[in-house]
């Protein structure tokens, strides 16, 4: 039976957290600071990546009425938009999705050591390029919002665009999905391209983060902590076959498969060079609390 917006709390028949199965937990005091260097790392590519943070926070904010709203984290990696919501939206239950145990493994540790309730951030492991990622019973309906930051841009435009489609049997009426990511220009045009490189570049020299440790750098020291030796084999060919024939997915390719999904408005909302915040909402009215609408 599809669940109205007004339903409340769905229930999980299931256990609540999920997690990178099998591994030890990180010690939170470690995890604590590798998230630091992550948060710093992807800032180099990154400059405004907190106030993409806040573009998301505050939508979700203005839209989704109801207090204790369900929202899926696409790509959560080590959880830092989940995290970051949690401080700020105070209902929200997050599920996190992502491939890679080892940041799920990051976020386990935050989840741990900030002492949160199962349903407040349950964590998935799951590859979201699988035809039935959704179909599986750690994501109960209605969603209420999709997020994701950084994430969907590794995805090939076929596989992203299944993806994109499925989430509207999934998301509840006037649901949302916000997602922040570099999504590029309308076709390959050389110039807008080249715009979107420098413009990242000279941000992140004026925002004095241009020299933050980069992507490699990061995942080399990672290698080098005992702790993390069981979920760095764990993650071994994970992902690593990403880059296929198809290369990035462009607007289009989003603003099309969300509209076939169910989503009516569909636009972007921020942007600076090729990162933006792009957002679309179900039909029907906005999820608020049960009880508050007529
Ligand atoms: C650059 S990181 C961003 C992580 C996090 N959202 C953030 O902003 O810090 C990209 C994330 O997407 C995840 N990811 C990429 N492709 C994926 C896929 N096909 N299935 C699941 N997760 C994926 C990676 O494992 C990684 O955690």
């Amino acid at each position: 039976m599809t669940p109205s917006p007004n339903d409340p709390t769905p229930q999980h028949p299931t256990p609540l957290t999920v997690g990178p199965a099998g591994l030890p937990p990180i010690p939170p005091r470690i995890a604590r600071r590798w998230r630091a260097r992550w948060d710093a790392q992807q800032q180099r590519y990154l400059p405004r990546r907190t106030e993409r943070f806040e573009v998301i926070t505050d939508a979700l904010t203005l839209d989704i009425k109801r207090p204790d709203p369900l929202i899926v984290d696409l790509g959560v990696g080590p959880g830092s938009l989940a995290l970051h919501l949690l401080d700020r939206i105070p209902g929200v239950r997050i599920i996190g999705v992502d491939a890679d145990p080892f940041l799920l493994g990051l976020a386990d540790a935050a989840r741990e050591e900030a002492g949160l309730a199962p349903d407040r951030l349950r964590l998935v492991q799951a590859d979201l390029r699988a035809p039935d990622v959704l179909d599986r019973p750690e994501l109960p309906e209605p969603v209420h919002a999709w997020v994701s930051t950084t994430a969907l841009h590794w995805m090939q435009h076929p596989d992203l665009q299944r993806l994109l489609r499925s989430l509207g049997a999934y998301t509840a009426p006037g649901g949302l999905v916000l997602d922040g990511d570099h999504i590029y220009h309308e076709s390959k045009q050389a110039l807008f391209d080249a715009f979107t490189i420098r413009l990242a570049g000279l941000d992140a020299e004026r925002c004095g983060v241009h020299e933050n440790e980069d992507w490699q750098q990061w995942w080399e020291a990672v290698a080098e902590v005992p702790e993390f030796a069981a979920h760095l084999a764990a993650r071994d060919g994970v992902l690593e076959d990403r880059h296929g024939e198809h290369g990035p997915a462009r607007l289009h390719h989003y603003e099309q498969a969300l509209r076939e999904a169910g989503f009516a408005d569909v636009g972007t909302i921020w942007q600076y060079g090729d990162d933006r915040v792009l957002a679309a909402r179900r039909f029907g009215a906005a999820p608020s609390a049960p009880g508050s609408r007529g």
